[in-house]
């Protein structure tokens, strides 16, 4: 289901515009004036209205044919910060309506509209719950930025439908046919492919399920030709039991999100050409179910990956460093790529070291780090670089293979940083950056930007970097 809200733009604000919303800070002077025929300074010292972002005073209004209400925002400092959290306030004051005019503020327009249309997102099975608005109509903004503002939000809603969506439906043949929907060229591999090819990783991993797995390729060509290639990698485990090495119930229950880096990536690729984004793009997605059952790996199988490196799977649960590193050795081997990033919920170390609002950030090239951090400032999915720590690796050191999937004993620890150290075997040696998103893939809380379940981080930072030129 694609975001319910509609963005436009008006030029003026019509007179008879029965929900209004008009800015206002601290000075409680609305920057923009619009006739109102209200006092509006004295009401807003009536209600006490401070001017912070994410304040909104509701104002009955007389209008041909009824009452009208003219919200008053607060903007705070005007920073992007605040106008994210004003934007979100708005929309979310106004869910169920058919239509809200917005009298856009001073600042990063985008930053607002963007955060209204975030936060309008729901995801209801059926008709359950209360729709978002219709439509926002901003008055005074820029119709290209918001243009652009609807189709980053629009991936990102894709992204979360995705990764919402039950596993009981979104098996891994399932995600294909999502990913061949997005109008760019895809390749398939079966698992009879995968055998074929050399993709262990994969076929191990799924072959405890019932579900066979698959590696989605999805390649995007700009109009304008040029040299740079990205390639995206995404892990895919579209439902996460932890196999033999089972996980508990409170673990499990969340785990049909496993795949959104994978969602990320399909919703990344699908947005590329409406953004006009000047550098080829393919993006890889490791898809699988990890399941217990009689044919599914055992802890202590040695597999043998893309290209012939052979890993010891300690513990099953283990089991997105084994797609994605099938998934990097053949980008490395195969096309050629000026940069490697894969987006993953890796581990759970990295909600313990980084809490559910910033991801993880590693990477074997200091350029490529800082244009990451860079974006993930200026787009709100915030990053922060994590260290690949030398001395972590002999952690994943097998005497039977040449590596193991997780560390045997607990000298090392550091779940995440290993776990990166272990992808980082399969990158080769180009400029490669590995997301780890699992602290921030799904949320808690329904606030702000963010909808209860899956967040589609990533969508944001990973446009914003494709996009700058
Ligand atoms: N999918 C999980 C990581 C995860 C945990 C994502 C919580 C979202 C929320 C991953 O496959 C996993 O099970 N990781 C293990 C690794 C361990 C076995 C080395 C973990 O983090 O416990
Ligand atoms: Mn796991
Ligand atoms: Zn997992």
């Amino acid at each position: 289901m694609p975001i319910e809200t509609t963005a436009s733009v008006v030029a003026e604000v019509p007179d008879d515009a029965d929900l209004l919303a008009v800015p206002y800070a601290s000075d409680l002077d609305p920057a923009h004036v619009v006739e109102l025929h209200l006092p509006v300074r004295d009401l807003l010292t009536h209600y006490e209205a401070k001017g912070e972002a994410g304040e909104i005073v509701d104002v009955p209004v007389a209008r041909a044919g009824g009452v009208g209400r003219v919200l008053f925002y607060g903007v705070g400092d005007g920073s992007p910060r605040a106008l994210r959290k004003a934007g979100a306030a708005l929309a979310r004051r106004v869910k169920g309506r058919d239509r809200l005019t917005v009298v856009v503020p001073e600042g990063d327009v985008a930053a607002f509209a963007e955060a209204a249309l975030l936060a309008a997102y729901s995801f209801k099975i059926g008709n359950a719950g209360k729709k978002a608005v219709r439509t926002l109509a901003f008055a005074g903004a820029d119709e290209v930025v918001v243009g652009r503002v609807q189709a980053v939000a629009q991936a990102v809603a894709l992204a979360r439908d995705l990764a919402n969506t039950p596993s009981s439906v979104k098996n891994p043949a399932w995600l294909a046919e999502r990913a061949a929907e997005i109008g760019l060229p895809v390749r398939v591999w079966d698992e009879e492919q995968l055998q074929a090819d050399g993709f262990g990783g994969i076929v191990a991993v799924g072959r405890g399920s019932a579900s066979p797995p698959r590696l989605i390729q999805i390649s995007y060509t700009p109009a304008e030709p040029v040299d740079r290639h990205v390639v995206l990698v995404g892990k895919g485990i579209t439902f996460d039991s932890g196999g033999l090495s089972l996980k508990p119930t409170d673990n499990m229950k969340t785990q049909k999100t496993d795949m959104a880096g994978g969602a990320v990536v399909i919703a990344v690729l699908g947005a590329l050409a409406r953004l006009g984004a000047p550098v080829r793009v393919t993006g890889l997605v490791a898809a699988a179910e990890n399941m217990p059952s009689g044919t599914a790996q055992r802890p202590s199988d040695v597999i043998k990956h893309y290209g012939g490196r052979t890993v010891e799977v300690l513990n099953t649960d283990a089991e997105g460093r084994l797609v994605l590193a099938d998934a990097l050795a053949y980008a490395d081997a195969v096309l050629d790529p000026d940069a490697v990033v894969d987006i993953a919920t890796l581990t759970g170390a990295i909600s313990v070291a980084l809490g559910r609002t910033v991801g993880a950030v590693y990477a074997s090239d200091d350029v490529l780090a800082k244009q990451l951090v860079d974006a993930g400032q200026a787009s709100d999915d915030l990053l922060w670089r994590m260290p690949l720590i030398e001395d972590y690796t002999p952690a994943l050191e097998s005497s039977i293979a040449d590596l193991a999937n997780v560390e045997a004993g607990s000298r090392f620890g550091a779940g995440s940083i290993t776990a990166a150290l272990f992808l980082r075997e399969f990158a080769g040696r180009r400029p490669w950056a590995h997301l780890d998103i699992a602290g921030v893939g799904r949320s808690t809380v329904d606030e702000g930007t963010l909808s209860k379940g899956a967040t589609g981080f990533g969508v944001r930072v990973l446009l914003e970097w494709l996009t700058r030129s």
